[in-house]
């Protein structure tokens, strides 16, 4: 007597959904993306695709959907080591209207290598004579071929068409560019960077994002809201959220709620803040104050480095790791919340309605 085994449900090695696994699959992902990179006893980072390229003059970086957000991430970053880095949704990109010659370095973020804007973004680089550089998980995509370097961020292969585990990778593979390209090599944030894969799986581990989800599964909208680091992650935590859900959920950098997203909290959208180390946190609980007063549902991402929890229904808790590293692991709560509504609302979470996990036309 033979077994029926379904080969998808195979590659699901358990779990119910691709998305699942591949949110678990985040800590050797890390490790993948840094292997090798890192030079541990030299405290060095290194890698080869950027080797003997001189500091550029601009930085910019293009991409679309989880990938742009990467590249504001990794804009940040940037940005925080001297170099002026602006980041591109793909689809807006116009070299004639914004300054780019043969010193500028144009990044194309894109997991699939694919995507027909961030394609085209690169070939109007390349005509102009930009140096170009492909940060994608795919060895001999379009985009590897079109740039003149590439460097890969090793996910391995993401079924999801919601991306998550080549998000974390995206962000892992910029924080090792950012260092490698002005020089910079911290000793804290290359330590945190060895820690990080241990304290992702604690997160897995002990998430409460399965109890959240199922707390504000009839909520009207999810409002997310962070600063500096954590405002990419934020805007993450929305699309996230939309995609899998098709419940309404937008996300903010903390400041702007007040100029007219505030108009929309009620006591029926939770709204989720990310707290961190040296993402202003003091700043963003007077935002949280603020939606507190008129009772919205709080829930804080955060490491413990406030008080933020007096004023909120849910903590989801991150370990302490280096500031810029902190959005990596309160992406991994969110992530969780999003898969868990979708669970629970019975959702096609690996094909979402409408969408294609890599698009190729514009
Ligand atoms: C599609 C996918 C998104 C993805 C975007 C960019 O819209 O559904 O998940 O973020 O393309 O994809 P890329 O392959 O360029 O990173």
């Amino acid at each position: 007597e033979t077994i029926e085994w379904d080969p998808e449900d195979a590659g699901k090695s358990g779990y119910d959904h691709y998305m699942l696994k591949e949110i678990h699959e985040q800590p050797t992902a890390i490790r993948q993306c840094l292997h090798e990179r890192v030079v541990e006893l030299e405290r060095e980072i290194a890698v080869d695709s950027v080797a003997s390229l001189s500091v550029p003059d601009r930085v910019q970086l293009v991409a679309c959907g989880t990938s742009y957000h990467a590249a504001l991430y990794g804009t940040r970053l940037l940005r925080e080591r001297g170099v002026p880095a602006t980041a591109f949704l793909a689809s807006e990109y116009d070299v004639d209207a914004v300054p780019v010659d043969r010193e500028t370095l144009v990044i194309g973020v894109t997991q699939s290598g694919e995507t027909a804007d961030t394609m085209t973004a690169l070939r109007e680089a390349n005509s102009v004579g930009a140096t170009t550089l492909a940060v994608t998980n795919v060895v001999g995509s379009s985009a590897a071929r079109e740039c003149d370097r590439a460097m890969y961020v090793r996910a391995g292969p993401e079924i999801g068409v919601a991306a998550t585990k080549t998000f974390v990778s995206q962000q892992i593979a910029l924080v090792v560019l950012a260092s490698e390209l002005t020089g910079e090599y911290d000793v804290d944030l290359v330590g945190a960077l060895r820690d990080l894969p241990g304290q992702l799986q604690s997160v897995l581990d002990d998430s409460r994002a399965r109890t959240v989800a199922e707390e504000y599964l009839d909520a009207d909208a999810y409002f997310f809201i962070g600063r500096s680091y954590n405002a990419p992650v934020a805007l993450e935590g929305a699309l996230k959220m939309k995609e899998i859900t098709y419940k309404h959920a937008e996300g903010f950098a903390a400041g702007e709620l007040k100029h007219g997203p505030l108009a929309l909290v009620t006591d029926r959208t939770p709204v989720f803040a990310l707290v961190t180390e040296g993402a202003n946190p003091t700043k963003t609980i007077g935002n949280v104050k603020e939606v507190e007063t008129r009772g919205a549902p709080v829930v804080a991402v955060t490491d413990g480095c406030s008080d933020v929890e007096r004023y909120a229904d849910f903590v989801l808790e991150v370990p302490e790791t280096h500031p810029a590293l902190a959005p990596v692991l309160a992406n991994v709560q969110l992530q969780l919340v999003s898969y868990w509504v979708a669970n629970d609302l019975g959702r096609s979470i690996d094909k979402p309605r409408n969408l294609a996990k890599s698009v190729t036309v514009e």
